[in-house]
């Protein structure tokens, strides 16, 4: 089996070759991937040398590139895209070409090629926001992306599913919450927070912390995925969640583990659209024998406890890109 992977230098595209070739080491994993500011290609640093990987840098958005490297493809994981919700409110243009134009051009060359399978890594904020009291999203929810980032992920869910509808290509998708683990680029709550403390600076929470998102650790929501390739309907869609916290329950569980206090906080406002609360109703995905295998605690501690291990990882990151803690200057409290 031969699988390309798109964005496998990025968070999860690099945890999920990690997963993969570990669960499948007599199949051959292609890493496909222009390498933004979110590629980082030493997380595969460990693979150099292995004769199941390969590297090809190059742009989602460009057809010969994507051609030429779907070549004896038999599944494509599709995971490239700009992922950053604030950065899709400086410059969304950027996030419609890649995500968008981006998967028109790799489901066009999947198509040609016959491919056997296109899985395609969505987010559970194609769907919106939800309430404090409501029902959690799931596979039929209606789509209501609020910002940059979210409308152009749902425009190439959309594009993903009519590929199936109108061409039959053999498709799956996953809508997956909130993701948190090794490898995360330190731009993103969960790791800026964790390498801030790490620094000795303070932490920026947005409003009170009010906001409710649903964790799920990137090795849970990989092995979904392998489960999907497996098992997975053809043309369906499979939800995959974790447990729902307050940002403010996830800051103070972060300060705990690292023995801080709470004067390590600084509130800060809100990103324009800031969706309340985001929630999953997992149970298709679980039906096919999917759970996470810990809590989100325990995953927490695992995941401070790397950062502490790794700092060649992060350090480089947040010295060459000081405005990451940007918000922080918009504090008012
Ligand atoms: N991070 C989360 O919590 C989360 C949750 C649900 C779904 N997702 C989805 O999972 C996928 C991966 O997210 P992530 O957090 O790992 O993102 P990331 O930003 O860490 O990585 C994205 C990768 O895609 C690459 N890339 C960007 N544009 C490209 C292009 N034009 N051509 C080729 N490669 C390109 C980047 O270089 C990077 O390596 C995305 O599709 C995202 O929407 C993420």
């Amino acid at each position: 089996m031969k699988i390309l992977v798109t964005g496998g230098a990025g968070f999860i595209g690099s945890n999920f070759i990690h997963y993969y070739l570990n669960a499948h080491p007599e199949d051959q994993v292609v890493n496909f991937d222009v390498l933004t500011y979110a590629g980082h290609i030493e997380s595969l640093k460990d693979l150099e040398g292995n004769p199941s990987y390969r590297f090809i840098k190059g742009d989602i958005t460009d057809a010969q590139a994507v051609k030429d490297a779907m070549q004896g493809v038999d599944w494509v994981v599709h995971f490239a895209a700009e992922s950053h919700v604030d950065r899709s409110i400086i410059d969304p243009m950027q996030f419609v070409k890649t995500n968008v134009l981006g998967t028109a051009v790799l489901l066009d060359a999947a198509l040609s090629n016959k491919v056997k399978r296109f899985h395609h890594i969505s987010t559970d904020e194609v769907f919106g926001q939800l309430g404090e009291s409501d029902a959690p999203f799931k596979e039929t929810t209606p789509y209501s992306p609020r910002t940059p980032y979210s409308a152009s992920k749902a425009g190439s869910d959309h594009l993903v599913r009519a590929y199936f509808e109108t061409y039959n290509l053999p498709i799956t998708i996953s809508n997956c919450s909130n993701n948190f683990g090794p490898f995360h680029d330190p731009e993103k709550l969960i790791p800026r927070f964790i390498t801030n403390l790490l620094e000795g600076k303070k932490v920026p929470l947005m409003g009170k912390g009010e906001n409710i998102r649903d964790w799920v650790y990137v090795y849970d929501h990989n092995k979904a995925v392998d489960i999907i390739l497996q098992k997975g309907v053809i043309g369906e869609t499979y939800c995959i969640g974790g447990e729902e916290k307050t940002n403010l329950e996830v800051t103070k569980k972060i300060l705990e583990i690292l023995g801080l206090g709470e004067d390590r906080l600084e509130f800060v406002e809100h990103r324009l659209g800031h969706d309340l609360r985001y929630a999953i109703d997992d149970s298709k995905i679980k039906a096919l024998g999917w759970s996470p295998e810990k809590s989100f605690e325990e995953r927490l501690e695992e995941t401070i406890n790397w950062f502490k291990e790794n700092e060649w990882w992060w350090k480089p990151l947040k010295k060459d890109r000081p405005n990451v803690d940007r918000s922080a200057q918009k504090s008012y409290g």
